[in-house]
Formats: structure tokens, sequence, C-alpha cells
């Protein structure tokens, strides 16, 4: 579903109504609502207003989804703003994003506010809010970030079926008009590549929705079987693109080349890419996660980075946060979503649940700031949810203005996505 920004109706003449748009008038067909009165609050998409709301959750909106106001950079140093000017033109180089990563000050304020300029530019005023359900905590591996590891013995296990999988995605597609979900689970061996087909083809059977794989490294076949069952996408993280960190982070079972023959053949098959990296983890360093910049530039459709948070019952339970500056990892979360939407104008970058426990509520505003454009609230059932442990005290979104007015109920808004996912699929790379 996605949320747009309200206009507040200035005139009225017959089937249309006039809002101001920036400094412009815009000419708004209102036949879905013919009672409109000047000075009443709607929100749209593109031309058509869709639902009339109230002046105060029209501001709230409105203070969400518009952001800071423009820093002027005649004030910031003439390095960051040749910078800024060679991203609209090329991408940039290794040592240009080093630079960016490690501004602080106004120089990073501006930083935000450019890549939430090129967000607006580019993708309008549109947020799209995406679920994720959690169906299976088992996993075979033994990351040692990750508190689902194979060792940890600890944590309550649980696998929702077949059916309770297929019962919760229909339910969060038509009763909540979600159109994008990912599938997300340890790598769980239990279910076969059948078992995960039957699920993707019952949800499309039952309803209109985009589905995104989070399954973990399961082979070609399996990847080939689940893309003719109708899955649309992959979601993959590479964790890391420093292969000597990988292998640290992974001593047993996983592999830094398998990793990217598993992200080469899912481009190959036609899956949408969502991928990325963890920041923070012991030994990176800032060189690390600019070649993570550059690694999903070339590989993503979708991004998907967050900081590490060091969880109980793993080996880096009591990891340093050897950073000397205050909430370190949600700052370098923050500058390397501004990065990235310059480099990639159009790419979905949605806010990570790991960011939002780290940073609170206000994570989400501030991602949304520099440069995110889309939510991944959690759908998982309620009683399953403290045991998706990847890591400790995970927030948890309440309901509120994003379900309430989320224009998930229109056609248009699933066209919309349709649309949109094609586009990014073509990924056509404004730089070749
Ligand atoms: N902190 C933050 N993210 C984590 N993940 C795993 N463990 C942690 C942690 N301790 C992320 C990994 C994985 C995704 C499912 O969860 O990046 O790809």
């Amino acid at each position: 579903m996605c949320l747009t920004l309200p206009g507040q109706i200035i005139n009225l003449k017959k089937n249309a109504a006039f809002i101001k748009n920036n400094e412009t008038v815009q000419k708004i067909n209102i036949s879905l609502l013919p009672n409109l009165q000047i000075n009443d609050w709607i929100l749209r998409i593109n031309n058509l207003a869709i639902k009339q709301i109230s002046q105060k959750d029209a501001q709230e909106i409105i203070e969400l989804l518009e952001g800071q106001k423009k820093i002027n950079l005649s004030q910031i140093n003439a390095r960051f703003r040749k910078i800024i000017k060679a991203s609209n033109v090329r991408c940039l180089t290794k040592k240009e994003i080093i630079y960016l990563l490690n501004i602080e000050g106004p120089e990073k304020e501006a930083l935000f506010s450019e890549a939430n300029i090129a967000r607006k530019t580019n993708l309008k005023d549109f947020i799209c809010i995406h679920g994720i359900i959690e169906f299976s905590n088992f996993c075979q591996n033994d990351c040692l970030y990750c508190g689902l590891r194979k060792q940890n013995r600890k944590l309550k296990r649980y696998r929702m079926s077949v059916d309770e999988t297929v019962k919760t995605a229909v339910k969060a597609v038509k009763e909540k008009g979600y159109k994008l979900l990912v599938l997300q689970s340890g790598e769980d061996s239990f279910y076969t590549d059948e078992t995960l087909c039957e699920i993707i083809k019952k949800i499309k059977e039952k309803c209109k929705v985009f589905i995104l794989m989070s399954v973990g490294e399961r082979g070609y076949e399996c990847y080939k079987k689940m893309k003719q069952a109708g899955a649309l996408g992959v979601l993959s993280r590479f964790e890391t693109s420093n292969p000597k960190l990988f292998k640290k982070l992974h001593p047993t079972g996983k592999n830094f080349k398998n990793r990217f023959k598993h992200l080469k053949f899912m481009k190959e098959l036609g899956y949408f890419i969502a991928t990325g990296s963890l920041i923070g983890l012991p030994g990176q360093t800032i060189e690390d996660l600019a070649d993570d910049i550059l690694m999903m530039k070339k590989w993503a459709n979708m991004i998907s980075v967050g900081p590490f948070i060091p969880t109980a019952e793993t080996p880096l339970a009591l990891a340093p946060n050897n950073a000397k500056i205050k909430n370190w990892k949600v700052e370098m979360n923050l500058k390397m979503i501004a990065v990235l939407r310059l480099l990639m104008k159009e790419v979905r970058i949605p806010v990570v649940t790991a960011l939002e426990t780290s940073a609170g509520e206000d994570g989400r505003k501030k991602a949304l700031r520099a440069g995110a454009n889309s939510l991944m609230f959690n759908l998982t059932p309620a009683k399953y949810r403290p045991f998706y442990k990847i890591y400790g005290n995970k927030f948890y979104q309440k309901e509120n203005i994003w379900e309430k007015y989320g224009l998930f109920k229109y056609e248009e808004s699933y066209k919309m996505l349709e649309q949109k996912m094609t586009k990014e699929l073509e990924k056509k790379n404004i730089y070749a």
C-alpha cells in the first residue's frame, strides 16, 4: 500500500477541484468524492482524489512526508558540493563515498537534505508500505551475529504450516491491503522446494500480491521453481562485501562465493532483488561500507541495510561498540541511505526494523528524510513474534496513520506498484 501527500482544496469547479502543489495549482478529478468543499483535505493518486481526511491527519502526514527544508549548499564546503553535483551525472568513486560517509555536522544535514530532494523529485510523494511474515525461526546455520543460529539452544523454535502462512498472507492483502509481502525464515530444509512453491501458489491463487522470498541459499533449482510458482523477488543480503570479514562471521556453512553465485542466478532468473549489508559489524571499516554501497548499486532493485545489533546467545553478544560517536550505527545507516539514494534515484529503500529498533520511532522519520521511501511492517502472528529473535528487543510499529491511510483499498494502488516494479526491474542505469 502507498501513502501520498495530502492536498487542500482551494477552488472547485464541476467535477474538478484545485489544490496548491508546491507553488503551482493542480487540477484534481473528484468524481469519487462528489461532496467535497473548499478547504477540505484529500489524499490523491496522481490527479485522482481518493479519500477525504481531517486537517489534523493531513498535517501529520505532511510532517512525515515533507521532510526538512532544503539546506542552502552555498554555505557548505566546495568538495561536498562537487560530489553532490557529480552524483547527478555519474556513479561516485569509492573515495567520494568514503568522504560522504565521514561527514558530520552541517554537511551531514545537507547530505540528508539532498537525498530527500532526490527522493521527492524522482519518486514524488509516495511512501510504500510492505509487510514481512516470518514463518519459521529454525535455521541450520551458525552465523556469528544472528540470534536464530542453530547453536542457540535457548530459543524456542516455531514453524508455521502452509495453511497458516497462506492465511496470514491473504488476510494481510485482503483486510489491510498489503501489495508486497516478504516471506522470511531461517534456512530451514524442513520446508521442501515443493512446500515453498505450494505456499506461493496458494497465496497467488487467493489474492493479487507481489511475493519476495527470503529463505536463504537453497540453490538454483529451488529458485527456479519458486519463480515459476509466482514469486516476484528475493530478499537476500550479502551481509558484507569484504570476503575476509564474511569468512570470520561465517566460520562454517556459508561461503562468500556461493552468496554471490545465488545473487547472480537470481538475477538471471528475473527476480526482483532486495539485498544489502549489516552496518557496524566488529572489524568492519568505512572502506568496507563504501564497497557495500557499490555492491548494492550493482545488484539491488531494493535496498536492505540495517545496523548490526549485538544479540544474546551469540558469539558476538558482547561485541564492543567501538565507535566514539553516540548513535554511530544509526547515523551511519542514515548516511548510507542518503548516499544510496543519490546513486540510485529510483530504487526502493525501506526503513528496516533493525534501524527502528536502534533509533526508536524517530528513526523512521529520520530515514524517510534521508532518502528512504518505504516501510516494512511486521505481519508475523503475535504469538510467534517474540521467538523470531534475529536480535533482541525488536521494534514493532503500532497501527497508525500509515495503515489508516495507506491507499490500499484501491486497484490503482496495485497498478501503480506494478508499473513501478516493472520499471525498477528494468533497472535503467542512468549512468550507463
Ligand atoms: N542485528 C541486525 N541484523 C541482523 N541480522 C541477523 N542478525 C542480526 C543482528 N544481530 C540480519 C541479517 C540477515 C537478516 C535476515 O537479518 O542481515 O540477512
